[in-house]
């Protein structure tokens, strides 16, 4: 329930004078950001115009203290079709810094710096799609040096930061190269014959409950490993896991213009060829690491696309790499 007492004017102001924040009360609240809303097609809670209806109508606590000022995951898909050529997303960092200020925090895990080995050779900040990072000098091991710094307002924890990163300074955790690569490894399994897949998938690709009943139990043999974005897959991945035994490696993320940390997608499907032409120099066939992009209309295909990926590599027959 909504009091009157709950109106703050002051908080429209507030946000307004932040950068990002001016275009508040331009808003019409026709809800064409929400209807393109990348987040919103995963997860209905999520609803930029009410955000912003909300805080344009000065409901401070009831802004500041909800999680969905934190959702926003800047892709900015809604930006062009919006009428007002509103930048949601830097409202959305406006209402951010005020809920920081006011000691509210980000719900969740953000990139973190181990700054003993940071070189600083600004990769990850070049790679950021939100420009969360920079480098400053800071105080390490009595004395000073240069190394990445992270904005907590302004990170997504998307993981492309390490997926660059020279020596896996940065990166969030959970999501760590020696998390994934803990995950990647395979065990014996029970069916030899069966061969031996690693599915490497965005998180945003398993919203569908059918794709992530799959993907919790699948079948003989698949092992299905999740990562924030395509974006953090390196090639160091797959190939770590063809000489660990794995017949096949299925990297999975979102469809050309649907990646929900900008350029993420973009990234991988460039690291794509490479990997691929790099496995034929090495004499492996280049089906042995494939590729595929979902959309948000292809929600329930994940498992269609490991099988038929299952069939591929059981006609090429077991990998002898590193065996
Ligand atoms: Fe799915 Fe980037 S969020 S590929």
């Amino acid at each position: 329930m909504i009091r009157s007492a709950d109106f703050d004017p002051t908080f429209i102001e507030e946000i307004m004078a932040e950068p990002g924040g001016e275009h508040l009360l331009t808003c019409w609240s026709c809800g064409t950001c929400s209807a393109t809303c990348l987040v919103r097609r995963f997860d209905s809670a999520f609803n930029p115009r009410r955000v912003l209806h909300k805080a344009g109508l000065g409901l401070r606590e009831v802004v500041l203290s909800s999680a969905e000022v934190w959702q926003c995951s800047a892709c900015d898909a809604c930006y062009p079709r919006c009428p007002k050529q509103i930048h949601i997303s830097d409202v959305m960092k406006a209402i951010r810094q005020i809920a920081i200020r006011e000691g509210y925090e980000r719900p969740g895990v953000v990139a973190e710096v181990d700054e003993s080995t940071c070189i600083a050779c600004g990769l990850c900040v070049a790679a950021c799609p939100y420009n969360a990072i920079s480098l400053e000098t800071v105080e390490c091991e009595g004395g000073q040096k240069l190394a990445a710094r992270v904005d907590s307002n302004l990170c997504m924890a998307c993981g492309i930061c390490n997926s660059v990163c020279l020596g896996s300074c940065i990166g969030v955790p959970g999501y760590l190269d020696e998390a994934i690569n803990e995950s990647i490894a395979r065990g014996e399994q029970a069916d030899p014959v069966m061969p031996r897949i690693v599915a490497i998938t965005c998180n945003w690709c398993l919203h569908a409950g059918k794709d992530w009943e799959y993907a919790q139990h699948p079948p003989e043999g698949v092992k299905v490993v999740s990562v924030p974005c395509s974006g953090r897959v390196t090639p160091t991945f797959v190939t770590t896991a063809l000489q660990a035994g794995v017949d096949g490696v299925l990297v999975v993320g979102c469809q050309e213009d649907q990646c929900h940390y900008k350029h993420g997608n973009a990234l991988e499907r460039g690291r794509a060829a490479m990997l691929q032409n790099l496995l034929e120099l090495l004499g492996i066939e280049r089906e042995r690491a494939q590729f595929a992009w979902l959309g948000s209309l292809d929600r329930g295909k994940f498992p269609a696309l490991v099988n038929k990926m299952v069939q591929d590599v059981q006609a090429l027959g077991p990998l002898s790499w590193g065996k």
